[in-house]
């Protein structure tokens, strides 16, 4: 949970992902959306940011017979690469869609992990044109015989998780995704984040942001803006 602003204006922390541990530093990667992500973006070197840090549960450690798949949307990379830096050793296979190749990012630091991402974009510009999730479906239906010891781990916006959620449970694939929800506290005390899972509702910042993919309940919700 990061202040984008040392004011009180926003007064609520933002949510980001921890991109890349460089010693006791960290990186993240962010996409401008509203207020708190524009003002970020204009603080400069050494501007100093409060941040509380690193909150929730991350994904879980792989059994090492575990053939490990990645799925990342848009800005979904952000926590996997840090995963895919962790598997690197075990050459995890990464589907990697995004809406147009300029939002792909970090694709050389992948392949520097000796990572060749399969890559999706609406429009076409790189890699299948399509959502990622039609392209994995392709790749699950063409590898049957290996999915029930693959492992899947995915972080991206909702409609991808969904898809992926429905192939999971056609094809009999186990794992874990990263939710996204608006956050106040980050902390567990405003339960403003629940999202509804089998065991009922759990808090993203808290039980989260990982859930066990077969664990959650998908219920329409919109993300508001914050203040
Ligand atoms: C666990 C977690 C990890 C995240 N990791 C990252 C990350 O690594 N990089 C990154 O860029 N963003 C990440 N996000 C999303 C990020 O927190 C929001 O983009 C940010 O809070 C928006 O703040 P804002 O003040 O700029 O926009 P606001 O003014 O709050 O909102 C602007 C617009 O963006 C929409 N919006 C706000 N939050 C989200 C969201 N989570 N998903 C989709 N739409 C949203 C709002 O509905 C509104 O339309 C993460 C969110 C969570 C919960
Ligand atoms: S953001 Fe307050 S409980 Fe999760």
């Amino acid at each position: 949970m990061l202040s984008v602003d040392s004011s009180l204006d926003p007064l609520l922390k933002r949510p980001f992902s921890i991109y890349r541990w460089l010693g006791p530093d960290f990186q993240i990667l962010y996409r401008i959306v509203g207020k708190g992500t524009d003002i970020l973006s204009r603080r400069k070197p050494d501007d100093i940011l409060e941040v509380i840090g690193p909150l929730g549960k991350g994904f879980p450690v792989p059994k090492s017979t575990d053939k490990i798949i990645l799925v990342a949307g848009g800005l979904g990379i952000a926590p996997l690469f840090s995963l895919a830096e962790k598997l690197k050793k075990i050459k995890p296979l990464l589907f990697y869609g995004a809406r147009t190749k300029e939002e792909l990012l970090c694709i050389d630091e992948l392949k520097s992990l000796g990572i060749e991402p399969v890559i999706a974009t609406d429009d076409g510009t790189l890699g299948y044109k399509g959502v990622i999730t039609d392209i994995f479906k392709k790749f699950l239906t063409q590898n049957s015989k290996l999915k029930t010891q693959n492992y899947l781990y995915a972080c991206g916006p909702e409609p991808m998780l969904k898809a992926l959620t429905l192939l999971a449970k056609e094809h009999g694939l186990k794992g874990s995704m990263a939710l996204e929800q608006n956050m106040a506290c980050g902390l567990g005390t405003c339960l403003g984040c629940v999202v509804n899972t089998k065991d009922g509702y759990k808090r993203v910042c808290k039980e989260g942001p990982v859930f066990k993919i077969e664990d959650i309940v998908w219920e329409n919700r919109s993300f508001q803006k914050k203040s």
